[in-house]
């Protein structure tokens, strides 16, 4: 079957020119020349790839690649933009477009792009199957998946999450970026009565504003040209079980009352729609934003805060809980380890110490990207210092910084550098840094007190 691909410009001969240039190629292509004619044409079709204009008069490209993002995720849009307007086709780019090319439009470059895309969407949909099936054994594991930590603080959260998970309570899962906020929210339906039920997740920073409501509330056939049937929303979809709502912090005010609604009265109606849908749902939240500031700073609607907010679970952020890193990395080990063919079996003293002693700001995320690099780099059966990232592998090991000079550079000039950057290197221990340069501690001090015009240092 010939890859589909949907062409969108409001200008007709661009279309025509497209649509001869991509048929002959062996594309099955089909035209539109707007942007919400592009969205009915995605929502019947669900084309593999979308080029479009940028500058479109109503809805834009950049609005409507946020809309594919959302009606079909797995679509590649490729941007067309004439010269100047680069700058929007990188933030294009930033928001998730697989390509621009710049009008007027040169067929090599047009055809080049689009096939690109079209592989690259091939191997998303080979790489989404076989996260399925990863998915499917993990969930096969047992209720709280895959979810390892034996740290108090993990330990901890864990008790809360078996005490509230069997409860119809909603739960507010709050915690830095990956730390395991949607393992965690996964696991509260999991260990609920709703087991049996869908978990249906929806992303609140990726859906556009005006889908917000078809999307979660479904729509009714004729809603909008193009609607040619009735479609549930997640709302409808989670029926009898979960709705996670993921990212729930990133939510627009108007979109927060349209969410409260429903929460408070339970029901709503379809768009286009008049009859009134009921639906039993359990919802589980999640953030990594500070609420309550968002709350005090009038970004977010303090009734629909406390609606979300019944049971906080708080996910400690992974410098909090080291204990759990070691426990962690050899759980991530054993994954990419067999996911990648290797026979990496375990972690050197020295590379586990350097893993304890970084401070992990991206949390479990990072962490597991870090030993799946590992594993991947690893060429023995342990993982050593030098299996990881420069900036976690401790100073000095092996690959201390050194200083270069030109022959001919005045001394006075590289003893100033090796002081600053001894200093530098020693966190600004003075101490430690005259230590290692063989000199008195008084020496650097007065030294640097000639550099800085005397700013007293002495202890
Ligand atoms: N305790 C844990 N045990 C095993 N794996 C974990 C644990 N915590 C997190 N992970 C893994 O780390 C990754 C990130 O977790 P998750 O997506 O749940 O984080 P998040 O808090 O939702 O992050 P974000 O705020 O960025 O969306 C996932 O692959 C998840 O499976
Ligand atoms: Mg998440």
């Amino acid at each position: 079957m010939s890859t589909r691909i949907l062409v969108v410009d409001d200008e007709e001969s661009n279309l025509k020119v497209l649509d001869r240039l991509l048929g002959k190629a062996g594309y099955a292509v089909s035209t539109a020349s707007s942007g919400p004619q592009a969205l009915d044409v995605l929502r019947a079709d669900q084309p593999e790839l979308v080029l479009t204009d940028l500058k479109m008069p109503g809805m834009d490209g950049l609005e409507l690649l946020k809309a594919v993002r959302t009606v079909t995720p797995t679509t590649e849009v490729i941007l067309m933009t004439a010269y100047g307007t680069v700058e929007i086709a990188v933030e294009a780019m930033r928001e998730g477009a697989y390509d621009f090319i710049t009008k007027p439009l040169n067929r090599h470059d047009v055809l080049r792009s689009v096939r690109k895309a079209e592989e690259k969407a091939q191997l998303v949909a080979e790489n989404r199957q076989l996260r399925q099936q990863v998915e499917a054994q993990r969930n096969a594991t047992g209720p709280l998946g895959t979810t390892v930590g034996r740290s108090e603080a993990f330990r901890s959260v864990l008790e809360t999450l078996k005490q509230v998970a069997p409860s119809e309570a909603t739960v507010l899962v709050m915690g830095e970026s990956g730390t395991g906020k949607e393992l965690l929210a996964r696991a509260i339906h999991n260990l609920s009565d709703r087991s049996k039920g869908p978990l249906i997740r929806v992303n609140c920073a990726a859906i556009p504003e005006n889908l917000f409501e078809s999307e979660l509330f479904g729509y009714e056939k004729g809603a909008f040209t193009g609607a040619a049937g009735r479609k549930p929303g997640r709302f409808e979809l989670a029926d009898g079980g979960t709705l996670f709502l993921d990212e729930v912090g990133e939510m627009s005010l108007a979109m927060q009352v349209k969410l409260l609604r429903v929460l408070q009265e339970g029901e709503f109606e379809r768009v286009g729609g008049t009859k009134t849908v009921a639906v039993d749902v359990r919802l589980v939240a999640a953030t990594n934003r500070d609420l309550e500031r968002m709350v005090a700073e009038r970004k977010f609607r303090e009734d629909l805060y406390y609606r979300l907010n019944v049971i906080p679970l708080r996910v400690p952020p992974l410098r909090d809980r080291y204990d759990d890193v070691p426990l962690l990395a050899a759980h991530f080990l054993r994954v990419y380890a067999e996911k990648n063919r290797k026979g990496v079996r375990g972690i050197t003293d020295d590379a586990l110490e350097a893993l304890q002693a970084y401070r992990w700001p991206g949390n479990v995320r990072e962490l597991e990207n870090t030993v799946e690099r590992a594993v991947v780099l690893c060429k023995g059966d342990h993982i050593g210092v030098a299996d990881l990232p420069g900036h976690m592998q401790p100073e000095g090991s092996g690959n201390a910084r050194k200083l270069v000079f030109a022959i001919g550079t005045p001394l006075r000039e590289m003893e100033d550098l090796a002081i600053r950057e001894t200093l530098r290197y020693t966190g600004g221990d003075k101490k430690l840094a005259a230590r290692l340069l063989g000199i008195a501690a008084r020496t650097i001090y007065r030294k640097l007190e000639d550099k800085t015009g005397g700013e007293g240092d002495e202890d």
